[in-house]
């Protein structure tokens, strides 16, 4: 059987790495790369790092606005179903590339197959919140990643063929942690472990708000320790466009970089004394590394992070990040929140057994 998977943002190559090596243990893979990211920093070096095969299929699409970039993804997924009339697409999260693979298939009445199902901020400002919500209506079968989002799923009245498979990006760090610390230590960056915050930020909230945008900045210069920054090109740009970058590059403990490659961004989360983020994926890292979080949004989708008392929201004009991570009272550490790094397997088998009925 054929199974056609769409990737196209960073968070998804990370994703697909190892679901797809169970994935060609028993089905013919076709790769679809959006190019939604192109970069090598942004999409090359995973592909490099994490061994995934070579796409089949590139369709080069890049940054435009929403509705173009989804659209003209739409026009060219649809021409490689026509051409591969696949058995089932796969497709990951809830970014652009997400939501045209979804449409693409649903409307050939392909199978569909959506990883990391259910997840609802319940701010339908988001562009994901819309992307998830759509794919999951449309979706056969739906790989939740924790109980809230069954839970959420069920609140939409989508209750069967969900599966709570866990998170495969706990499969892929478990994976990838070993190779990690052999290859790469935070000297490089000229820092010491534990002695200095990770930050990323990404999230439209927090770019195209040019006052968010600088509250955050003034809050990382106020903190003790040096803080690496690998910066997103979006915010590269914005920070550029809002003449806040010399302002951040004049301090000296702020390290300004390129995105990093996986294996160095497993390492930094590892050993930061905590992390500073807007990104979905780097939250259930920082709780993976046993690293507090702080994270600056107004709600979450990752709500067991918070609820253990391991993650914090924050609203960077209304609240002191220094004496907030001071201050910190951590709750217990609990276990397997997010599955047992077993989450691909899991997922292969239900697929197999969708198959089979
Ligand atoms: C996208 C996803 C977001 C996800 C993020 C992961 C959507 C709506 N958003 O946001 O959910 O969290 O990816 O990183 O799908 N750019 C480059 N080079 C690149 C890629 C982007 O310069 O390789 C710049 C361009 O200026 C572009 C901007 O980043 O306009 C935004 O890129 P885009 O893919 O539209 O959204 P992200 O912010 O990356
Ligand atoms: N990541 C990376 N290098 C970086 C920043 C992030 O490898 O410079 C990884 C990070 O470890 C996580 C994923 O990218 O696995 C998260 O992607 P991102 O923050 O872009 O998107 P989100 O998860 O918010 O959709």
């Amino acid at each position: 059987r054929k199974i056609v998977t769409i990737v196209g943002a960073r968070p998804q190559f990370i994703k697909a790495a190892p679901v797809s090596r169970v994935l060609r243990r028993t089905y013919q893979e076709i790769l679809v790369n959006t190019g939604q990211h192109y970069d090598f920093n942004m999409a090359g070096v995973f592909f490099d790092e994490l061994q995934i095969p070579r796409p089949d299929y590139n369709l080069e699409v890049g940054s435009h606005s929403h509705g173009k970039q989804t659209g003209m993804m739409l026009d060219k997924i649809e021409d490689v179903l026509f051409r591969e009339k696949p058995d089932g697409v796969l497709v990951y999260g809830d970014t652009n590339s997400t939501l045209a693979g979804a449409l693409a298939a649903s409307k050939l009445y392909i199978p569909l197959f959506h990883i990391e199902a259910g997840l609802r901020s319940y701010n339908k400002q988001m562009p994901e919140e819309i992307n998830r919500i759509l794919t999951d209506q449309v979706s056969d079968l739906l790989f939740a990643p924790t109980e809230t989002a069954v839970h959420n799923l069920a609140l939409e009245n989508i209750k069967h063929h969900v599966h709570m498979s866990g998170d495969v990006m706990y499969d892929a760090v478990l994976y990838n942690y070993e190779l990690a610390q052999s290859k790469f230590d935070v000297s490089k960056y000229g820092l010491s472990k534990y002695a200095y915050y990770l930050c990323t930020i990404h999230r439209a909230e927090n770019t195209d708000h040019p006052e968010r945008l600088k509250a955050i900045v003034e809050s990382l210069v106020r903190l003790d320790l040096p803080v690496i920054v690998p910066l997103h090109p979006r915010t590269h740009r914005i920070l550029k466009e809002q003449g806040l970058w010399d302002f951040i590059h004049r301090h000296p403990h702020i390290h300004l970089t390129e995105p990093v490659s996986y294996l160095e961004m497993l390492i930094l989360e590892m050993e930061a004394k905590a992390i500073i983020t807007d990104s979905g994926g780097v939250q259930k890292e920082a709780y993976f590394a046993k690293v507090p979080c702080y994270t600056l949004r107004d709600e979450t989708e990752w709500v067991e992070t918070v609820n253990i008392g391991w993650n914090q929201l924050i609203d960077p004009f209304t609240m002191d990040l220094s004496a907030m991570i001071k201050q910190a009272d951590l709750g217990p550490y609990q276990e397997n929140l997010y599955g047992d790094g077993l989450a691909s397997q899991k997922i292969i088998n239900a697929i197999q057994e969708y198959f089979e009925n």
